[in-house]
């Protein structure tokens, strides 16, 4: 169903490795597959094209065997005389028709036979509700439907592969400075619980300070005096170069006020939004633990995917942008939580605790993060719990329906619940990687409370009979069930009807006001 699993570090560079023998080329339509394998054949050993259509626009990447064919490609390859271009060379190309060939050439000559060239042919792009709803209906059982949008949703391989080229396209534009300069993916691209279409978040990972003792050449150097105010220069300088040089990318964005500053970009070849950051190996660190607990049970990518998915639907994430709301990483902590409490996933200090000395790390900025990578030196619980997918999703709503958010913080580090280090705080989830940090600081009372309701809603929606029962009447069903309601975006008045007026459906919505209360009481009982 699955990769077997492959240790972080090994994933990333295998992927590395693959971008930088591999260029991306716009073509005509599907049909030039044949032309331009025939054209690159020169440059070296094809191992692969990966074809893709985004609306009118067609792609074929290329995967050669070697990367000196990549060197040959962009030494061979021109501009245009007509066009007063700026005359950068990057891995995107485009491929220009020959129109005394195609005169030439016979029907015949440009069907693809699939025994002839090693190719393939993916979507970008998740499939629309429509057909989303249609594949969940014709699903047997809940924990069906939770493997099929699962399988239908996470990011493909050729999703991957244009992460990583999007990343090597500007690791060789700053590679004259910085030549052991790496762009590494972070966050969801890589950390097994990625969408189609999902964002690329990249952290620069300038070069180490080199120290030989043996070398009585030093480099000559600019001293850098504050590293934070550094960063934000260079962040600056490279979000220039990006704008100003680099095919494809547009849109360029500095936030560089952030704890993390970032440049914000879209690269329109490759249809990726990209978030830039410097030095961020602790969110590199934090991919790398969200991947090993991936993999250590084959129902926590299902499980993050759904609740994902579920709150996207219900309007819990229903924004690209920052804000009061739940963040997807928050959610995907959640459900770690939960499976932590419900005895599938270990907690980060045993993980901590079972790590030999080769798995020590610490940040630049002394953040320890240590943990087990082997996932075959990972013991297994004493008692081992086979809830179906279905039955978790379910335990899930009840959990967070209930949850003490007034008093208790979230600890993945633990596995447990501790009193919230900052009472004012509305929801409060360690960092588990920065302990001090509280990772939800964003969220304000309304949003923690709704996720509270709809966690209430869902369970109501998903009677206890459909994790049990299979149903087949190409009705919506089981999750489909879930997004029913959801058509229409929440209004002001949505809000303010939650907070102050009883709804109409009563037996599905709970007042804001009463988990309030709750919490209230919660609080005084607490102390
Ligand atoms: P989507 O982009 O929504 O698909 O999910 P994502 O997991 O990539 O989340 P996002 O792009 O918001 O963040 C990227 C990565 O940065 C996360 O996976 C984390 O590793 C890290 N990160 C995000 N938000 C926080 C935060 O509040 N605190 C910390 N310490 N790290 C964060
Ligand atoms: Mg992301």
């Amino acid at each position: 169903m699955d990769n077997p699993y492959v240790c972080f570090d090994d994933m990333i560079a295998a992927r590395r490795a693959e971008a930088s023998r591999s260029i991306l080329v716009q073509v005509q339509s599907e049909t030039s597959l044949p032309d331009l394998y025939n054209y690159c054949c020169k440059f070296g050993n094809i191992k692969m094209l990966h074809y893709y259509s985004c609306g009118q626009n067609n792609f074929i990447l290329i995967e050669f065997s070697e990367t000196e064919s990549v060197k040959a490609v962009l030494e061979f390859g021109t501009h245009l005389e007509t066009e007063p271009v700026i005359p950068v060379r990057s891995p995107l190309l485009w491929f220009r028709t020959n129109k005394k060939k195609i005169k030439n050439l016979s029907r015949a000559d440009n069907v693809i036979s699939a025994g002839s060239i090693p190719y393939s042919s993916q979507n970008l792009q998740m499939p629309d509700n429509e057909e989303l709803l249609r594949l969940l209906r014709d699903c047997e059982t809940v924990s069906d439907q939770m493997m099929t949008l699962y399988l239908h949703s996470k990011l493909n391989d050729i999703g991957s592969r244009l992460r990583f080229l999007t990343a090597r396209q500007i690791e060789l534009m700053l590679c004259g400075v910085f030549p052991h300069i790496q762009a590494i993916p972070f966050g969801s691209s890589v950390n097994s619980y990625g969408k189609l279409g999902c964002d690329l978040d990249l952290s620069l990972l300038l070069d180490d300070i080199t120290v030989n003792n043996n070398s009585r050449l030093v480099f000559q150097a600019k001293t850098r005096l504050n590293k934070r105010t550094s960063v934000q220069r260079q962040m600056e300088v490279v979000a220039d170069l990006i704008q100003l040089l680099l095919p494809g990318c547009s849109h360029v964005r500095k936030i560089l006020q952030a704890r993390v500053p970032i440049v914000k970009f879209n690269q329109d070849l490759t249809f990726i939004e990209c978030d830039l950051s410097t030095d961020n190996t602790a969110a590199i660190y934090m991919s790398e633990l969200l991947y090993l607990l991936g993999y250590i049970d084959w129902r926590v990518r299902p499980l993050v995917f759904t609740v994902r998915w579920w709150a996207k639907e219900v309007m819990l994430t229903n924004s690209p942008h920052p804000g009061h709301w739940i963040t997807n990483f928050s959610l995907t902590l959640l459900v770690i939580f939960f499976l932590q409490r419900e005895n599938i996933l270990p907690s980060l200090d045993f993980l901590m605790k079972t790590a030999g000395p080769e798995d020590d790390r610490v940040t630049e900025d002394g953040i320890n993060c240590t943990f087990l990578r082997d996932l075959s030196k990972l013991p297994q619980p004493e008692q081992k719990n086979s809830k179906s997918l279905a039955e978790l999703l379910l335990r899930f709503f009840e959990f967070y329906s209930t949850f003490d958010f007034a008093t208790k913080a979230v600890s993945i580090n633990l596995g447990t619940t501790i009193n919230k280090p900052e009472p004012v705080a509305p929801m409060f989830i360690i960092n588990p990687l920065e302990r001090l940090l509280n990772v939800t600081k964003n969220m304000n009372f309304e949003e923690t409370a709704r996720l509270r309701i709809e966690a209430k809603n869902a369970l109501s929606e998903f009677s206890v009979n459909a994790v049990h029962e299979t149903f087949n009447d190409k009705k919506n069903w089981g999750l489909a069930d879930l997004t029913r309601n959801q058509k229409k975006p929440p209004s002001e008045q949505y809000f303010s009807g939650l907070l102050k007026t009883p709804l109409k459906n009563g037996k599905r919505l709970v007042r804001v006001e009463e988990l309030f209360n709750n919490t209230v009481e919660n609080e005084v009982n607490g102390h």
